[in-house]
């Protein structure tokens, strides 16, 4: 993830690819870095091997130029040497160029077998120094690059987040259209209830994105005054308005790089949206009170539980915005919708919960399984989620009971045995004795005519757990 950062940092703010030189020789740092700086490179200079590690530390270099001989051990080199190893098992993709006395061609050499890129002899001649360094940078560019791409590819292998476990064919279709258009530059709106899920789509798609080393900025519509809308997106400058007492950076400015994600979109005050369009249109935009423009580079999500579309027959939204904002419309189906993922998800949310609440709770009973089937989740994972939490905290055993949930309405008188496959019925009707008798297995046992080993292998076949176990 630091590479990454680091990477569009560089790619971003620094143009000029950076060199640290190192050298114990005052001169020789100030010719380096006169010639250098002359063509192009930004320069940092230290004196030491421990001025190498500071410096590599702040900031992202591009080659390093490390004179191997310092004053303490003017001949062996060991010192820079040393350095060599610790500074390849830091980053092995900065190229570090070595420099050496013209008689020490050993040292080279071992400079070179210890992971130096290339090495230069003093005195050493400017047009083959600058020819080193750029191929170098070029070389780490590439990798660094390579490296990057590899890693998004392994995201996009590996599929989604794991909490995202989607398991409805819903789900899946709406993640195999995340994983299409996350790369590309594509706007991307993403219409669903509340509580489904639209944000954690939203920094999905930015995660598999190319932006993903850069930031996701959020700026949500609804809970911005009219008044300050301006100001919070585009930014202001010193005295713009009485409250502007100095300059403030915008949130589609501070996005730039990354993607923007406009939350609430339906609630962009129409006053503020030819505004809007204008930025996305145009790549730039201008601080409230100042007439310079700045270049702006976001890659846009947009998120909405509103219908956009009626807004727009009603006239509360401009129609040329939606189509700037929704060259793909992700629609987030409610949970009703997609039953089979409520089950991983509430296990998910229970084992965080429970790790967080230190509770010994290992899954849910037949009972609550259904509860939270059959339920209706108005405020859809959101109020999952609380569900859940609010029944580890009320549990007392080692499963979650139905009671627990405390969800209103469904339990499993309401289960209509019928509707369930032969097996299900089954192990509702052990559930149900089990519950009858407390978890007593000797009296369940007897009450639906098993013996008691008969039903230790049906609570076993059906991953029943009792509370005594
Ligand atoms: N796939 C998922 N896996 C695990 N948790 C999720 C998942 N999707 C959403 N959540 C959780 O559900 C809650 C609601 O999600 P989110 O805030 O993204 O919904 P939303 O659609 O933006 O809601 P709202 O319309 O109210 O803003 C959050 O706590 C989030 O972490
Ligand atoms: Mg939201």
């Amino acid at each position: 993830m630091k590479r990454d950062r680091l990477l569009s940092e560089m790619k971003l703010h620094d143009p000029n690819p950076r060199v640290l030189v190192a050298d114990d020789a005052p001169d020789i740092l100030e010719a380096l870095r006169l010639l250098l700086k002359g063509e192009g490179f930004a320069v940092e200079t230290v004196s030491s091997p421990e001025g190498v590690l500071k410096e590599l530390d702040k900031r992202e270099f591009d080659a390093l130029l490390l004179d191997l001989n310092y004053a303490r051990d003017t001949t062996s080199g060991s010192e820079g040497l040393d350095l060599l190893a610790r500074l390849q098992s830091m980053d092995s993709t900065l190229p570090v160029v070595v420099m050496t006395a013209w008689s020490s061609v050993e040292v080279a050499v071992e400079a070179m077998r210890r992971g130096a890129r290339d090495f230069i002899q003093k005195p050493w001649d400017n047009a083959r120094l600058l020819a080193i360094i750029r191929t170098q940078v070029e070389l780490s560019r590439a990798l660094r690059e390579g490296q990057k791409l590899e890693a998004e590819n392994q995201l996009l292998r590996s599929g989604p987040l794991p909490a995202l476990a989607p398991k409805s064919p819903a789900m899946q279709s709406v993640l195999d259209v995340i994983r299409r258009v996350a790369p590309s530059d594509a706007s991307v709106l993403v219409i669903g209830e509340h509580g489904t899920g639209k944000e954690v789509i939203a920094q999905t798609i930015h995660r598999l994105s190319r932006r993903a080393g850069s930031s996701i900025v959020a700026v949500n519509a609804g809970g911005i005054p009219e008044g300050v809308f301006e100001s919070e997106l585009f930014g202001h400058v010193k005295g713009a308005f009485t409250d502007a007492k100095a300059d403030r950076v915008g949130r589609f400015e501070l996005a730039s790089g990354g993607t923007l994600f406009l939350d609430e979109v339906a609630n962009v005050p129409l006053s503020q949206q030819a505004k809007l369009l204008r930025a996305i249109e145009s790549g730039e935009v201008q601080r409230v009170g100042s007439s310079k423009t700045y270049r702006v580079d976001v890659r846009l999500i947009s998120a909405t539980n509103a219908d956009l579309h009626e807004d727009v027959a009603a006239g509360r939204f401009r129609e040329d915005l939606l189509f700037r904002l929704n060259t793909i419309e992700i629609h987030l189906p409610p949970l009703r919708d997609r039953r089979e993922d409520i089950l991983p998800l509430a296990l998910n949310f229970l084992s965080r919960h429970a790790q967080r609440y230190e509770k010994p709770l290992s899954g849910f009973d037949f009972a609550a399984e259904q509860a939270l089937k059959t339920y209706t989740w108005p405020g859809n994972i959101r109020e999952l989620n609380h569900t859940v939490e609010r029944a580890v905290l009320m549990s007392q055993g080692s499963v979650v009971s139905a009671a627990d949930l405390g969800l209103r309405a469904v339990h499993t008188s309401a289960l209509r045995l019928e509707d369930l496959p032969l097996e299900s019925v089954e192990k509702a009707l052990i559930q149900k004795a089990l519950d009858r008798y407390h978890g007593n297995i000797s009296q369940a046992a007897q009450a639906l005519g098993l013996s008691r080993s008969a039903l230790y292998r049906r609570l076993e076949r059906h991953e029943i757990r009792t509370s005594d176990e």
